[in-house]
């Protein structure tokens, strides 16, 4: 019998072979905003173990707007070939290719995550290309004050037109490179979170202050990207649910905002949250996904994420009617073939069969050869 996690699911034209998503994770890889060998090798691996959509992490839509000078763009044509050769073979392995397009605004022209600040020797700027610029954000404020994040520029209203052409122009650039899903990333505190949250944004403009303000910027995002983007193929939104910061944007800011892009063409609500200074949280298993339960209560489809690890874990959300898709982050990272075992440990039987065939046999005749049942690493 199939499990309620590995049921396909249609949204639009698209038909997900299962409810796994891989969530965009920031590889820190890329020379001038170029995917490579390693961001193909990265993703490669997910299709193979079984995912249903594998999301590409963070793309710029404008060179600014990237997270770090090693984070992947979309704001030339030069950059579509390397994205749609990771999208045709994604897809080869019948799963779905996504892509998340966002802008960092006041976080951008940050360290590499695994890095110690910007430590890069002289040598080692050239062999990665690094680059450091100047933010932009809503406000001249920076995200908190340390050797990192910078003051940006405030964000003129006449610039605001040209920065909504950009993400439009990106999500062109996806289609041509074959993407399944487009995900505006709205959520940890980047661009659209500035604007949306009042930690981020105190303009007295029309684009600030109340909340029809502070959603004018993401709603004409979301108006032009949808007009570019096919009527076919589902546009997802990454959200921060709630800021959990005193002050910030909250679940009943995200119900109603979500009622309003549902009916401008959003399909679905990738619900994640924080990313302000002051934020707490009670990390623990499923941690957000009361966050998907909430939106999917006023009906919006919905994806779960953060510390999802286990197979019975993810079928009891879908399973329960919490969220339609679960992301896994650092879980896949680790388990790469994580739908493959999760299979095993919810349906039994011949799991063998969902492998590539280049590797399935393989592994069955491994366990047969050990009298091993499928297991779950
Ligand atoms: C290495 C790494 C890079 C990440 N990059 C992104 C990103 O590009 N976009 C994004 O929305 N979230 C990003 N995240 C957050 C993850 O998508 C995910 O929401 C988070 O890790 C929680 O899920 P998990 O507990 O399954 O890892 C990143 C997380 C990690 C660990």
């Amino acid at each position: 019998m199939t499990a309620p996690l590995f049921s396909p699911v249609a949204i639009r034209d698209l038909t997900l072979k299962n409810r796994l998503v891989v969530s965009p994770m920031c590889q820190y890889s890329a020379r001038h905003g170029f995917a490579n060998d390693w961001h193909f090798a990265h993703l490669a691996r997910f299709a193979l173990g079984g995912f249903g959509t594998v999301m590409v992490e963070a793309t710029g839509v404008t060179a600014e707007g990237r997270i770090t000078y090693g984070c992947l763009g979309l704001w030339d044509d030069a950059q579509i070939a390397p994205l749609a050769r990771i999208a045709a073979f994604v897809k080869s392995q019948g799963a779905a290719a996504a892509i998340q397009l966002g802008h960092a605004g006041r976080k951008a022209s940050t360290a590499l995550w695994w890095r110690n600040g910007f430590d890069e020797t002289d040598a080692e700027k050239a062999d990665v290309a690094f680059e450091h610029w100047k933010p932009v954000g809503p406000m001249p404020i920076a995200h908190v004050q340390d050797d990192e994040y910078q003051i940006p520029r405030a964000l003129e209203i006449g610039e605001f037109p040209a920065l909504v052409q950009s993400f439009a122009d990106s999500a062109t650039r996806a289609d041509k490179a074959g993407f399944d899903i487009v995900e505006i990333h709205a959520a940890h505190g980047y661009l659209l979170n500035q604007f949306l949250s009042p930690l981020g944004n105190q303009r007295t403009d029309a684009y600030g202050g109340s909340f029809d303000n502070r959603t004018r910027l993401p709603l004409e995002i979301v108006q032009a990207m949808r007009a570019v983007w096919p009527a076919g193929k589902p546009l997802f939104m990454r959200m921060s649910v709630q800021d959990a910061a005193p002050g910030g944007w909250t679940v009943e800011d995200s119900i109603a905002f979500s009622r309003i892009i549902r009916e401008m063409g959003v399909d679905l609500i990738d619900c994640s949250s924080g990313g302000f200074e002051g934020a707490t949280f009670n990390v623990g298993p499923c941690f957000q996904a009361p966050l998907a339960q909430a939106l999917r209560g006023s009906g919006m489809p919905t994806m779960a994420v953060g510390l999802i690890s286990t197979p019975h874990e993810a079928e009891a959300l879908v399973a329960g009617g919490h969220a339609d898709l679960i992301a896994l982050g650092r879980t896949a990272l680790d388990d790469p073939n994580w739908p493959h075992h999760a299979r095993a440990a919810l349906e039994g039987g011949d799991s063998y069969a969902h492998w590539p065939r280049q590797t399935g046999f393989a592994v069955r005749n491994r366990d047969r050869a050990l009298r091993r049942t499928p297991q779950v690493s």
